[in-house]
């Protein structure tokens, strides 16, 4: 390793924890589109994204452009002290395009795990009721709500101690795993004999795909039968969107592939193109319940985020990037399914537009195909219950040779593998 890296590890050594978890042993210097360069001057392409926030790309001009503006007319009133109109109108456009039944409302928050706890929130509010039913091998984020939601112990729970009470996991339905849509409802009407009565449960929480998880997604069956039954009980459905929101599947929310309607929805990471962002859409009576002061946050929509995501819809309209992620998306599957023929190694591909998502037999498997690929210039995620599916979460805006550049040293990377 080269000396500017070895010499910034060793002062994270000293200066950071352990717990922040860090992929990379090399420190980033700049980035474009979907390139990323390191303190050394070597190039990466990225199908990382920044953990499903890039779906736009790294810098779009638009986006810089729309936070530059904004930099020179404010960068923080706190809206709820201030408000302005920007929030208004992305909730307005939020509002318009979201896949909820009649009217929506839109309330913005900074994180993932925020949208969630706060829809938790919401949920509560509206129904009166305290429980919440999520999904096994499910993740939604690491503060106290999100981390009991969250269906993995390590590392998410791990030595934290005593979850929220309140939350049950139900079986998440991948038939390649064994659990049919019928184990899975049979799992929620499990936890409604067993553990919490239907009447007190306030919302089922779900991954229209499991991002964590594995890309598992969800069978259309089973949102029907999910919807059927919380109806029945009076249960509002969550759709959480913070990894498969704005166009990374093929469309704008993973939702919009279903008949099924969540009440709720919750996104982030893309939404605000790498600025932090987040926020709760849903049915006007249930985003109404609580209070006014109930919701909000110092940073939630701040103005500098709320530009950068009206910038963020505007790219993704104009340069048809749901389009593009079903054509990528598409290319990817294609080449995973030539390597799948002549591996031994390729258990399960799994994919809705570009989120895509190749399963190995093992974790050690995984981790070689990742090392390989970042010794040859190219970063990849790694996901799944035991670590040994490889996701990609490449810019929708990646040039068509770059993605291919990817492609081929994935296909080698395999190769060495196999051989
Ligand atoms: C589905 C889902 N929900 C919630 C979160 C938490 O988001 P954040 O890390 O921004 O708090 C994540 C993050 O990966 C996620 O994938």
């Amino acid at each position: 390793m080269d000396s500017k890296h070895s010499a910034l590890n060793a002062r994270k050594q000293q200066a950071t924890p352990r717990g922040v978890g860090v992929m990379c042993q090399w420190y980033a210097e700049k980035a474009e589109n979907a390139t990323i360069w390191d303190a050394e001057g070597n190039q990466f392409i990225d199908f990382a994204g920044g953990i499903a926030v890039l779906n736009t790309g790294h810098r779009h001009p638009k986006i810089i452009a729309a936070v530059t503006e904004q930099l020179t007319k404010f960068t923080h009133t706190a809206y709820q002290v201030v408000p302005y109109e920007s929030y208004i109108s992305l909730a307005e456009r939020i509002n318009e395009r979201a896949p909820i039944e009649g009217a929506a409302k839109t309330s913005f928050f900074s994180t993932g795990a925020e949208a969630v706890e706060n829809a938790v929130k919401i949920a509560r509010a509206h129904t009166g009721r305290h429980g919440i039913v999520t999904f096994g091998n499910g993740f939604h984020g690491r503060s106290f709500m999100t981390m009991a939601m969250t269906g993995k112990t390590a590392p998410y729970k791990r030595d934290f101690g005593v979850m929220p009470a309140g939350v049950f996991h139900a079986r998440y339905p991948v038939e390649s795993k064994g659990v049919t849509v019928n184990d899975a409802i049979q799992s929620v009407e499990d936890i409604f004999a067993e553990d919490i009565a239907a009447h007190d449960v306030a919302a089922i929480v779900l991954e229209p795909v499991q991002g964590e998880g594995g890309f598992n997604v969800v069978p259309a069956e089973f949102l029907t039968r999910l919807r059927a039954l919380c109806d029945q009980h009076g249960i509002l459905i969550i759709a959480d969107e913070v990894q498969s929101g704005f166009a990374r599947t093929g469309k704008l929310f993973a939702m919009d592939h279903y008949e099924t309607k969540a009440d709720l929805i919750t996104m982030a990471k893309s939404l605000g193109g790498g600025f932090p962002i987040s926020a709760v859409v849903g049915r006007v009576d249930v985003m109404d319940a609580p209070n006014p002061g109930g919701l909000g946050g110092t940073y939630a929509g701040n103005p500098i985020a709320v530009a950068a995501a009206h910038a963020v819809i505007d790219v993704i309209e104009s340069e048809g990037l749901c389009d593009r992620a079903n054509e990528l998306g598409t290319e990817l599957v294609a080449v995973l399914n030539t390597i799948k023929a002549s591996s031994n190694v390729v258990t399960d591909i799994r994919a809705l537009g570009s989120m895509v998502a190749v399963e190995l037999e093992t974790a050690d498997q995984a981790k070689a195909i990742q090392n390989y690929a970042m010794q040859n210039g190219l970063l990849i995620l790694t996901c799944g219950r035991y670590g040994n599916v490889i996701r990609f979460l490449y810019p929708l805006t990646i040039p068509t040779e770059q993605f291919r550049e990817a492609l081929a040293i994935l296909k080698q990377g395999f190769a060495t593998l196999t051989a």
